[in-house]
């Protein structure tokens, strides 16, 4: 029998915008296989906000390849926004990619010998937009990162900040409802970071857009509504990010094994 709540979760999952099931990943070399991720589950629902962390090599960024549909996943479902992309062939992907998911990198992946607008622009002329229409399209976007007077500049005549504030204009310019980004602060001292970081929250909050971003440090992590933590391929918490973060201080501070405070006199 079913009951209202499983419904009210069937629901859920068919609107969100990405829904893996039992997700795994191995790579194979040498006849040899290394086994990554093992059986993830997570459904992100429009409008979301996730931090992943995790130490290095517990399959952060595997994962934001498969959510990405840059690499696929050995095993498992992954529905991109109701889609199956286990059944989609390479240029499927590439087109609902286009549609659904604007990209931020730890290092900016900007085009060095562009300008500042026409990097912007390039996700619209892939998608076989006129130059006129993309290049205008590419103004509003730096417009509202606050950029539009650098539209002629190169990549290397602004700031890290500013070029990753470029990266997140051209993610944002084919109007995706998701961003994937992977270490997007990794590059950039403290309060860059923390500027960066209200950018994406000011996406979230204002615009709506769903935000998944791979992060080291808790206080970037601290700008999301939800956290999750991998380990060794499993996920360890998923959950809200006030709690998560909490949870994660205490443990580390529990692994320093501290010895109790002695509060006899000497
Ligand atoms: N192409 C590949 N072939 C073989 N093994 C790989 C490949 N890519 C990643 N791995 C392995 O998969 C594991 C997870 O790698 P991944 O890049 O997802 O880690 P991560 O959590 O992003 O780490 P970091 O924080 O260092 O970026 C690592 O042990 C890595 O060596
Ligand atoms: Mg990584």
């Amino acid at each position: 029998m079913r009951t209202p709540h499983a419904g009210a979760e069937a629901t859920n999952a068919a609107d969100a915008l990405i829904d893996i099931r039992g997700v795994t990943k191995s790579y194979f070399s040498g006849g040899v296989e290394t086994r990554v991720l093992f059986g993830i589950d997570l459904a992100v629902p429009r409008g979301d906000f996730l931090a992943v962390m995790g130490q290095s090599g517990s399959g952060k960024s595997t994962l934001m390849n498969i959510f990405g549909c840059l690499d696929q996943a050995t095993g498992g479902s992954y529905f991109l926004d109701g889609v199956d992309t286990l059944t989609l062939s390479r240029a499927e992907l590439a087109t609902i990619r286009n549609r659904t998911i604007g990209f931020v990198f730890q290092s900016f992946n900007l085009i060095k010998r562009m300008s500042v607008a026409e990097n912007v622009a390039l996700p619209l002329i892939y998608a076989g937009v006129s130059r006129a229409r993309a290049h205008a399209k590419a103004l509003v976007e730096l417009e509202r990162v606050g950029l539009k007077e650098y539209a002629r500049r190169t990549p290397n005549q602004l700031s890290g900040g500013q070029q990753q504030r470029v990266a997140i204009a051209r993610a944002l310019v084919g109007d995706p409802p998701l961003i994937l980004a992977d270490e997007p602060t990794g590059n950039l001292d403290t309060q860059t970071s923390e500027e960066i970081m209200r950018s994406f929250q000011q996406l979230n909050q204002e615009r709506g857009i769903t935000i998944l971003l791979v992060t080291h440090e808790p206080d970037i992590a601290a700008y999301s509504k939800r956290l999750m933590r991998l380990k060794d391929g499993h996920v360890l918490y998923d959950g809200p990010a006030a709690e998560g973060l909490r949870e994660m201080a205490l443990s580390q501070e529990a692994a320093l094994n501290l010895p109790p405070i002695s509060t006899a006199a000497p």
